[in-house]
């Protein structure tokens, strides 16, 4: 057998997203070998690199899902805030489990929309999941991470394209936003080194940045980079969102403006030997 073909195959649902495309490429980089599930495999490979296998499927296709996980020792599950997230993510665990997949990590909500239940129909998906990959006795390792700077933040440097104010849904709270680079760092030890690191870190892993901004000290930071003044301003409810989805932002929303995204914990650093990167250093590489 050859040195490639004993190394680890993850199965990833979600390869081709925001977190996945951070993720694909560094599983590689260790040497694992990576399939990822995707409804467009023609496009993927624009978007996923050269070097993960593309397995073409649909989460609401249980029979696609457990062909997809036929061979693989590693499953990654993630599935964008949707009604059916429970059913596409529970159609995951059953196939790695009839697969005899190994390890399993799952991405789930962040840990203020879990704890405590019944305040997020997003966070009460997440935890039905959760509930369910550990009653499989699977080995595992579930990531809970905070808001992530490139969705929170990312719209920062459009709006400075065009004026000098910046706008944010968050309110005044201040909110402990993590790099999604950090998480698919940590995502890459929790599928290759689990085993090993779960001893002395039992999950949920709740991944946050090292500090909680509010949005004045984040214009600020703005001004500093781009050399303007920078206002605050609230930011419009978001159109063309579904129900559901509206639904999910608004409870977020009265979440965050309670404080209940301010706290930090020291996993990222426990599980990377490093600080998580900043706001700081998020908005400099953007706006510099
Ligand atoms: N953003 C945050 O601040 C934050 C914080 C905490 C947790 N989260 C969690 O992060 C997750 C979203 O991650 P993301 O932003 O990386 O996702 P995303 O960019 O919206 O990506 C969606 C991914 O899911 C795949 N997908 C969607 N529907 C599918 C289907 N029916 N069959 C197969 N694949 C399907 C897409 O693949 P194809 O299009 O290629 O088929 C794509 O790879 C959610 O579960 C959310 O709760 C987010």
């Amino acid at each position: 057998m050859t040195r490639r073909a004993k190394a680890p195959l993850v199965f990833c649902a979600g390869g081709t997203g925001r977190l996945g495309r951070l993720l694909v490429p560094r599983l590689l980089a260790r040497g694992a070998r990576v399939r990822v599930l995707t409804r467009q495999p023609g496009q993927a490979r624009a978007w996923v690199g050269e070097g993960a296998e593309l397995a073409g499927g649909d989460l609401d296709d249980p029979q696609a899902v457990r062909a997809a996980l036929q061979g693989a020792t590693h499953a990654f599950v993630l599935s964008p805030i949707a009604p059916a997230l429970v059913a596409q993510q529970l159609a995951v665990v059953e196939a790695a489990r009839a697969a005899g997949v190994g390890h399993v990590v799952k991405l789930s909500g962040s840990d203020w929309t879990l704890e405590p239940p019944g305040r997020s129909l997003s966070g009460d998906a997440h935890r039905q999941v959760e509930q369910a990959l550990a009653a499989t006795g699977l080995p595992h390792v579930v990531l809970r991470p905070n808001a992530w700077m490139q969705v929170a933040l990312g719209r920062i440097v459009q709006e400075l394209r065009v004026g000098d104010a910046i706008t944010s849904a968050h309110g005044e709270a201040r909110v402990s936003y993590i790099d999604a680079r950090d998480i698919a760092d940590v995502a890459v030890r929790a599928l290759l080194d689990g085993p090993e690191l779960l001893p002395s870190l039992p999950g949920p892993w709740v991944l946050t940045g090292a500090q909680a901004l509010d949005f004045t000290a984040i214009a600020a930071l703005a001004a500093r980079f781009t050399g303007r003044a920078i206002a605050y301003r609230p930011a419009r409810a978001a159109t063309g969102l579904s129900p559901f989805v509206a639904q999910v932002h608004a409870q977020f929303a009265e979440l965050i403006g309670e404080g209940a995204a301010e706290a930090a914990t020291d996993t990222v650093a426990r599980v990377l030997g490093r600080a998580p990167r900043t706001v700081e250093d998020f908005l400099a590489q953007q706006l510099g």
